[in-house]
């Protein structure tokens, strides 16, 4: 198999198992490719991409951008902070604008769950889903993925423990159904309140004691505390939050075995995670952010039909 099965990549949702180990074996060349003396290769030479943030991102944004450099195509950058947007232009014709300048593929990272969907039922431009709201954002745990993958050799019938706050997190949903598709067993940890009610429906386990999550996985992806998505309190403090669902060394170090230790970033250094378990020999936290740049340039190369 050479091509994806969809047009876009709007979630982890309607990609099949064998589309996903595409992605993945594609990125692992592309991997190589960018440890080479020179790093840039001609693939999308003459396809123009947009990336179009209305959200902010460092990770996200810096990662596709070298990714389409990489790959040689020409890219344009918007942030919504710095545009017409600020005077009442519409998305619809905020994106009509920039493909009238021939643009080819779409990056969007946007506040609302389903703009991505929304956005490819009215363009024709290829769309890349950089994130939705507490949707979905398919390339994160598409490198998740090829991270652990890389780490433990395979993800078939490993067992993924994802902790935090489960219940704003696009992170958690495109990994739990990106995982799943793999082979892997998932488990989801954390406050009650911060566990969608639908959440068994995805057929994951679901923990709310720290200890015993960490006890069943062999790896655990910490996530952040997302407050900006927060209209209402959902646990008493931070500090109590820490207390009982923060990873620190002392916890890390108890356990039977040694766990693999992810986060999507941004980190909140002393709630979710301590600083010397981020920087830790167990955490794969900047093996992640490396393992992006390959993982976009493999579904950019795809979604083009360069292969
Ligand atoms: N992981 C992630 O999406 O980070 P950014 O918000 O910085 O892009």
């Amino acid at each position: 198999m050479t091509k994806l099965s969809t047009k876009h990549l709007l979630g982890i949702k309607e990609l099949t198992a064998d589309d996903i180990h595409l992605i993945l074996h594609t990125a692992e060349n592309f991997k190589e490719v960018i440890n080479r003396p020179i790093k840039k290769v001609p693939s999308l030479r003459d396809i123009t991409i947009a990336n179009l943030f209305f959200e902010n991102s460092t990770r996200t944004k810096l990662s596709f951008e070298l990714a389409e450099k990489r790959l040689s195509a020409d890219v344009v950058n918007f942030s919504s902070g710095s545009s017409s947007v600020k005077k009442g232009e519409t998305l619809i014709d905020t994106v009509n604008n920039i493909l009238a300048m021939k643009v080819d593929m779409v990056v969007m990272r946007h506040p609302n769950p389903g703009a991505a969907v929304f956005l490819s039922k009215h363009i024709d431009a290829k769309i890349i889903n950089a994130g939705d709201g507490a949707h979905e954002h398919p390339t994160q745990a598409l490198l998740d993925a090829f991270s652990i993958k890389e780490k433990l050799g395979t993800i078939k019938g490993k067992k993924i423990a994802i902790i935090g706050d489960i219940l704003h997190s696009r992170v958690a949903l495109s990994n739990i159904f990106c995982l799943q598709k793999l082979g892997a067993e998932v488990m989801v940890c954390g406050p009650t309140t911060l566990m969608p009610k639908y959440i068994r429906s995805l057929g994951v386990k679901v923990e709310h004691n720290l200890r015993k999550a960490l006890e069943w996985c062999d790896v655990a992806n910490m996530l952040r505390i997302q407050l900006e998505r927060q209209d209402i309190k959902y646990f008493p403090s931070l500090r109590e939050y820490t207390m009982l669902f923060g990873l620190n060394k002392e916890i890390l170090d108890s356990l039977s075995k040694k766990i693999v230790v992810m986060h999507p970033g941004p980190i909140n250094r002393g709630v979710e995670i301590t600083s010397d378990v981020a920087d830790s020999a167990q955490s794969i936290i900047l093996e992640q952010v490396e393992n992006g740049v390959a993982v976009r340039m493999a579904v950019l190369f795809l979604l083009a039909g360069r292969a």
